[in-house]
């Protein structure tokens, strides 16, 4: 095999590969377009031999390797008996399917009796680069791998990241630095991910959402993993992305296989918003798989609403208030099940509670599907409470070390999912009810840590991640048309691994519409808003004890997958009108706000002032976030980029707050076109020069439609 030079196009993004005998396949290029490359072009990238070094520059390829004196973290660490431990790879083949943009190169190191294959795919619509890695094991005893993850290289002008950090409650909150010397890294060994999201952005110095050129990353992979972005003292910069494996976790047996998790890449030229619609766009088309297309469903949870005290005759109640609001599916969530009286007991009895429900389930759900809603149900089936007729049969089942104590998280434990009774149990427990209630929605939540996460004392955290696919997997070929939701306390768990077993992410328990307007921002980099359950809560939020007017609660609600968690029948008449007509202009703009282009618009008052627009063809809706009392007397002007430069729009106001109206407590006259029916304005005067803002009280919300004449 000789040298050769890949070329890779997708969308507005040009990825190029040398794929090279020894050392193989290095990046070179991943940015805009390119229309023509001349494999002699490579040339001018050479790298030199600085002195006080080794004699060659060890090349940055997919996967580092040690032994050629790359002395950063290295793409694969592990060993055969103390032996094999820095294998140095020879590409032998290659191929590349022009049509998908897919690239495979495979490589062996004969000493060490492993292969290394390196798929790589620059999806050609979307730009969004896709790579993963195989590790073969060609040797007779097992090879322990510890590390395996892929790399991808970062321009030297990339020189500030983007990070996520959050907690319960306050999920996909950002954070930027320069990128130190030596790197940045993160990791996650919860077995789920509220603290950090497995992502990273990379960008030139003070990139924002419009400006400056941005390579965002993240690891398809809801178990623990390991992200960093690195400064080499030659000033090579990279990204590096990985499953985090516990000592001794992975063994992979003569002639078997282990894949990494597929990292998914996106550059952006101008800005953060472009990065996210190359991301949108690709979940859309490649990953997010509706059983049916149709629009999001609006959602009624009860869980705020009654949360464990569960009698069916108000449930059914509830339920057809909740039609008359508009509602099209309705879920009850945690309390239906055997001894769940509250969180200390039940998990695990995946039997209905025939004292909760004497008559049984089905009259609620036929109820609901009488309606015409759809019925959806709470599972945690990871999980076992102590006090459970399941723990009291198995304590063998959970999931840790045994002879070790391990504490309860939300006095629960979690189930050893590699152990194939317990598999085995949760697919009956599953399919059966799934099956005999007829239920439409399944909200999968997964409410602890893990810790000591072991099969038979081998750490199997990893495994656990793989076998909840593997239950995923099984449970949506018997019920191709049930949905399921994503849900770790809220938004512990989202990522684009589970993404291809869910439609939906439950992106926080915080329903405080002003946490959200934060969670949902940063929520928005790597994932479109029909995926982000985001619910109208009660007046008085239950994890914040804040109130909020409807108006913004429900605007805040209103661009994702919409839906509302309390009870209905403690609304007045005027709260239930009010929260019908939000629910009804949800709908009536779903179809847009589900498929246009979602993006994060810049204000000169960012801490407090926060707005977002989502822009199709024909028209585009803007909402306009006032977090905290203004900086200034007057609003600034907003500017809503990518609209039709020379389109005109009529802007019009469809909901705004109850203090926006000239004569109010701050403002003698507020902006005058909002006194008329709506104004018009090209796009190009719209991106450019902008569209002043009412003044606003802190915590309400504007929704403007933008329409082209
Ligand atoms: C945590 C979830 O995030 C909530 O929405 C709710 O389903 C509770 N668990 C139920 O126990």
């Amino acid at each position: 095999m000789q040298n050769h030079i890949v070329k890779l196009d997708g969308g507005d993004t040009t990825v190029i590969v040398i794929v090279r005998v020894s050392p193989h396949a290095e990046i070179l290029y991943w940015g805009s377009r390119l229309a023509e490359v001349d494999p002699d072009f490579i040339d001018t990238l050479t790298y030199p031999v600085p002195n006080g070094r080794i004699d060659v520059t060890a090349p940055l390829t997919l996967s580092p390797e040690q032994g050629r004196g790359m002395f950063s973290s290295p793409g694969l660490e592990g060993h055969r008996r103390g032996q094999d431990w820095a294998p140095i790879f020879t590409a032998t083949s290659h191929q590349h399917h022009e049509d998908d943009g897919r690239l495979l190169i495979h490589c062996v190191d004969d000493i060490a009796k492993l292969t290394l294959d390196v798929e790589l795919r620059l999806d050609p619509d979307s730009g969004v680069l896709g790579c993963r890695h195989h590790l073969g094991n060609q040797g007779e005893a097992s090879y322990s791998l510890q590390r395996f993850a892929v790399t991808l290289p970062l321009p030297d002008r990339a020189a500030e990241l983007m990070a996520f950090h959050g907690r319960w409650l306050q999920e996909f909150q950002t954070h930027r630095l320069a990128i130190p010397y030596g790197g940045y890294l993160q990791e996650s060994r919860r077995g789920r991910h509220h603290e950090y999201f497995p992502a990273m952005i990379a960008g030139t110095p003070h990139f924002t959402e419009t400006r400056g050129e941005v390579w965002g990353a993240h690891l398809a992979w809801s178990g623990d993993h390991r992200i960093r972005i690195d400064t080499k003292s030659d000033g090579r910069r990279f990204l590096q992305a990985e499953a985090l494996y516990q000592a001794g976790e992975i063994e992979i047996a003569g002639d078997a296989t282990h894949a990494t998790p597929w990292l998914y890449a996106s550059y952006g030229a101008e800005g953060l918003n472009a990065m996210s619609e190359r991301l949108h766009r690709f979940v859309r088309a490649e990953l997010l798989q509706f059983p049916v297309e149709t629009q999001r469903p609006v959602q009624l949870n009860i869980w705020e609403g009654v949360y464990f005290d569960h009698d069916p005759a108000y449930i059914m109640r509830m339920a057809e208030a909740a039609q008359r609001l508009g509602i099209e599916r309705f879920i009850v969530d945690d309390g239906w099940f055997r001894g769940r009286a509250d969180d200390h007991a039940g998990l695990g009895d995946w039997y209905l509670d025939e004292t909760k429900y004497p008559q049984g389930l089905t009259p609620v759900v036929e109820h609901v599907h009488r309606l015409g809603m759809q019925f959806g149900l709470w599972f945690e089936p990871e999980m076992v409470n102590p006090d459970s007729d399941l723990f009291r049969a198995h304590p063998d089942w959970v999931l840790g070390l045994a002879g070790y104590d391990q504490p309860t998280g939300r006095h629960q434990y979690a189930l050893d999912l590699c152990n194939p009774e317990v598999f085995d149990y949760l697919l009956e427990r599953l399919d059966t009810l799934l099956a005999e209630y007829s239920i439409d929605y399944v909200k999968w939540d997964m409410n602890r840590d893990l810790i000591q996460a072991s099969h038979l004392g081998q750490a199997s955290s990893h495994a656990q991640t793989e076998r909840l696919y593997a239950l995923f997997g099984e449970l949506r070929k018997r019920h191709p048309a049930t949905e399921f939701e994503s849900c770790a306390s809220g938004g512990g768990r989202i990522d684009y691994g589970i993404l291809r077993y869910v439609q939906r992410f439950w992106a926080s328990d915080s329903n405080d519409a002003l946490e959200r307007q934060h969670i949902q921002r940063g929520m928005s980099y790597f994932f479109p808003p029909e995926v982000m359950g985001a619910h109208v809560g009660a007046e008085r939020c239950h994890s914040s004890l804040r109130r909020h007017d409807l108006g913004f609660r429900a605007l805040t609600a209103l661009p994702g997958h919409m839906g509302a968690e309390l009870d209905p029948l403690t609304l007045s008449e005027q709260q239930f009108e009010q929260l019908r007509h939000y629910i009804s202009l949800h709908k009536e703009w779903r179809a847009l706000l589900h498929s246009g282009r979602s993006v994060r618009l810049e204000t000169a008052d960012a801490d407090r002032l926060q707005a977002q627009a989502v822009i199709g063809d024909e028209a585009a809706i803007v909402i306009v976030a006032q977090l905290a009392t203004p900086s200034w007397a007057m609003n600034e002007a907003l500017r809503i980029p990518y609209l039709h430069p020379s389109k005109r729009y009529r802007v019009t106001v469809l909901d705004r707050p109850e203090a926006a109206r000239d004569g109010s407590h701050t403002m003698r006259y507020q902006v005058p076109w909002m006194a008329q029916e709506s104004i018009e304005a090209t796009g190009a005067w719209l991106s450019e020069a902008g569209l002043r803002l009412p003044q606003m009280d802190p915590e309400s919300a504007l929704l403007i439609k933008l329409e082209a004449i």
